[in-house]
């Protein structure tokens, strides 16, 4: 059987979730949407997933058609009708159908709900054995004050431009500064670094995604006794850290052993690294709401 998505209260194949080209989310980006992993049969910060959803929709006065609870709900069905046990989750709440002005007030409620229940791999294998080769881009991170990174809104454009100067340096990611120049986040994940005896990753005041996963790394690193710290990063402490490594759901913990040209470390996944990436696989199947 293929794929079942969740689109506005059916559960139709692939070739049929189909939304109207006047979908906002098309037109704009107007919407948001969160990216979620299922491991071991329980959909690992469920919660916490949803509830930056909704912080994110409120924020730009978005209604959700739905309650928290009858989300989780659509999210674990959905996860259950495609049998999987290992998953990639991503819900898409647009402000939906709307006119072709800018407007908001002229959209047909309600908004458009998409569950897609898949799998995923971001990097290869090896990248956690050896390293990711990490540019920094000359985009700049979106300023708060315009469009905070905070929102995971549909309008990934600016990740996008980052991307392709990654993709057209034959790099595996890129850092991307706010526009003060301190570090934000990599295009599609946070970043930490250790140095002095101390995990550092840049505060969401510097513009970023608040991720889920540098949220669970922080909880560890405070269980490890690593003096997990938010702090303003300059590239020079990340050229000369000990170690760096990015966070994201779809990244789990990903080792950087390069950046800019310059060797992280030894060139190799550093000892800290590897222990919270031992800690993390621990975590990932043990907790987590069961798909039941
Ligand atoms: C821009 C950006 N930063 C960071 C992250 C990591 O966030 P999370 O750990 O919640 O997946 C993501 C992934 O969703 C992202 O798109």
């Amino acid at each position: 059987m293929g794929l079942l998505v969740y689109v506005n209260g059916d559960f139709v194949p692939r070739s049929e979730a189909k939304i109207s080209v006047f979908d906002r989310g098309y037109l704009y980006g107007d919407g948001v949407f969160e990216g979620i992993r299922g491991y071991n049969g329980r959909i690992f910060r469920l919660d916490q997933h949803l509830e930056r959803l909704y912080r994110g929709a409120r924020a730009i006065s978005l209604e959700v058609p739905m309650t928290p609870e009858e989300l989780r709900d659509v999210v674990l069905e959905t996860v259950r009708r495609n049998n999987l046990h290992d998953c990639y989750v991503r819900v898409i709440l647009s402000r939906g159908e709307g006119d072709l002005g800018l407007n908001p007030l002229n959209c047909h409620f309600p908004a458009t709900l998409v569950v897609i229940a898949s799998t995923i791999a971001l990097y290869p294998r090896e990248v956690y054995e050896q390293g990711l080769n990490v540019i920094t881009c000359v985009t700049r991170r979106n300023m708060p004050t315009a469009l905070n990174p905070q929102i995971k809104s549909l309008n990934y454009l600016n990740n996008i431009l980052g991307r392709i100067e990654v993709n057209g340096a034959g790099a595996h990611e890129g850092l991307m500064l706010n526009h003060l120049g301190y570090v934000a986040e990599a295009t599609g994940d946070n970043v930490f670094v250790w140095r002095d005896q101390r995990l550092l990753t840049p505060p969401t005041h510097a513009g970023l995604l608040e991720g889920i996963t540098r949220q669970v790394v922080l909880e560890m690193a405070e269980e490890m006794e690593l003096s997990p710290r938010e702090e303003m990063l300059t590239l020079y402490q990340v050229y000369s850290a000990d170690e760096c490594f990015l966070t994201g759901t779809a990244a789990e913990i990903a080792p950087v052993s390069r950046v800019d040209g310059r060797m992280i470390g030894d060139g190799k996944p550093g000892p800290i690294t590897k222990r919270l990436m031992a800690r993390f696989k621990e975590v990932t199947v043990a907790e987590g709401v069961p798909v039941g």
